[in-house]
């Protein structure tokens, strides 16, 4: 089988090292790829937000399966464009993308499947909000409505904040993703990621993981991409899995499918769990960044058969076949990030790092320049094992960090604190 991803990230790079690991793989092409991904398989360059451009390059390089990193040529619908060529994708459609989308969409959705989630109130009308705001009191949760790249989400502890955040989304700071806002109720609890693999009927959990999003140590900090991540998530435990997909999962697909806009892909339920009560933060349509990395250490080469089941309707028969073990991921960034940083810095001691299937370096922000790997991102390596306990893969990823020699980068030394 020739298989296409779509991405140049850790995310991609970590689909990229499951998929080749299937026999079932005969070629793998990444675009647009990075260095990392370039040492795995052939990297190619076109527009991947140009769906035309992807069928084109899928038709001549005989592609048979497509699957779809990040979200936004989700959102453009490029996986529609490549089912009309007949090319077997894995990804949703541009309306059944709009659970990442839309965040009015989601809540639109959750009212009709009856999902438990954060109670809100949608405007386009800035004085409209602010009165509810006021109204409400703080904490209370602002989210600009569309794609705002993680930076759409104001958690107001104070009054203050909320209406600055109110400000900035109706002036315009957002771009179109402000011009509506969805204001919710403030939800405590723990956070944890579910993913759940569909096929517009069916579903298969594959894991679940837990992210740091601040930049510091002890969770301090402005909020980033994701520092570094988990899985399994000890606070998701099966009773509370089986609860979200009875719950939240189920109903979403079946209202889904009821409006004729089935959801097929990876669906990424963000929860927040409090006395045993899981409740939904927001939907992602594609898998997490840097969670993908831990999930795929541990799936291995069996993620591609059920990502094929999904994206081929399917997943009834499927099963994933657990090991007892945990994965971990630590992000190494940028000095600097997620501020401004320098470009350019050269990373040595890779190749003193393991690659096997219980150690991999998956890269996020790199390329390569006259043999040498250099950063070009703000989120730049993502050190990554697996062990039989979660302290075993800790000190299997930490054991590579010291190994890797850039003055220029940084990682949190405290990941999978709480866990721990
Ligand atoms: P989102 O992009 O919707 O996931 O929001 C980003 C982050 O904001 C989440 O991961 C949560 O930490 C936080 N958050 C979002 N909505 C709420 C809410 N209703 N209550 C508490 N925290 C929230
Ligand atoms: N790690 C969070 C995300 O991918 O959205």
């Amino acid at each position: 089988m020739n298989i296409l991803i779509l991405g140049s990230g850790g995310r991609e790079h970590a689909l990229a090292w499951a998929v080749m690991q299937n026999p079932k793989c005969d070629k793998l092409i990444v675009a647009p790829g990075n260095a990392g991904i370039g040492q795995i398989a052939e990297c190619a360059s076109f527009d991947i937000m140009n769906g035309a451009a992807v069928v084109n390059f899928a038709e001549e390089n005989a592609i048979d399966f497509v699957i779809v990193g990040p979200e936004a040529p989700l959102a453009v619908g490029v996986s529609d464009q490549l089912r009309d060529a007949g090319i077997t994708v894995f990804g949703p459609s541009e309306a059944a993308a709009r659970l990442e989308a839309s965040k009015s969409f989601t809540k639109e959705i959750c009212d009709a499947a009856q999902a438990p989630t954060a109670g809100y109130a949608h405007f386009t009308d800035h004085a409209a909000a602010k009165a509810y705001v006021e109204e409400q009191g703080a904490p209370i949760v602002i989210k600009a409505d569309g794609l705002a790249a993680g930076k759409g989400v104001i958690v107001a502890m104070d009054m203050d904040t909320a209406l600055a955040a109110l400000d900035d989304m109706f002036g315009g700071e957002f771009g179109a993703a402000g011009a509506e806002v969805v204001i919710e109720e403030f939800m405590e609890g723990e956070e944890a990621s579910f993913f759940v693999l569909c096929d517009g009927e069916d579903a298969l959990p594959i894991g679940t993981a837990q992210d740091h999003k601040r930049v510091g140590e002890g969770d301090t900090g402005p909020n980033t991409g994701g520092m570094g991540a988990y899985s399994p998530a000890p606070v998701l435990s099966d009773a509370i899995a089986e609860k979200t997909m009875a719950e939240i999962v189920y109903p979403t697909l079946k209202e889904m499918a009821r409006r004729g806009t089935p959801y097929q892909g990876v669906l990424y339920v963000g929860l927040m769990i409090k006395d045993g009560q899981p409740r939904l933060v927001e939907y992602n349509v594609r898998f997490g960044d840097p969670e993908c990395q831990v999930l795929m250490m541990r799936l291995g080469a069996q993620a591609l058969d059920l990502m094929q089941a999904a994206a081929e309707g399917r997943l009834a028969g499927c099963s994933v076949n657990w090991a007892d073990d945990h994965a971990m991921t630590v992000v190494m960034a940028a000095c600097g990030y997620p501020g401004a940083y320098e470009k350019g810095s050269v990373i040595k001691g890779l190749e003193n790092c393991p690659e096997d299937s219980f150690h991999m370096v998956f890269h996020a922000g790199t390329t390569e320049q006259d043999g040498q790997i250099v950063a070009t991102g703000g989120r730049v390596l993502n050190v990554t094992a697996r062990g039989a306990s979660l302290q075993e893969a800790r000190d299997r990823v930490y054991a590579m960090v010291d190994r890797i020699d850039w003055a220029d980068g940084f990682c949190r030394r405290d990941i999978g604190w709480r866990a721990l």
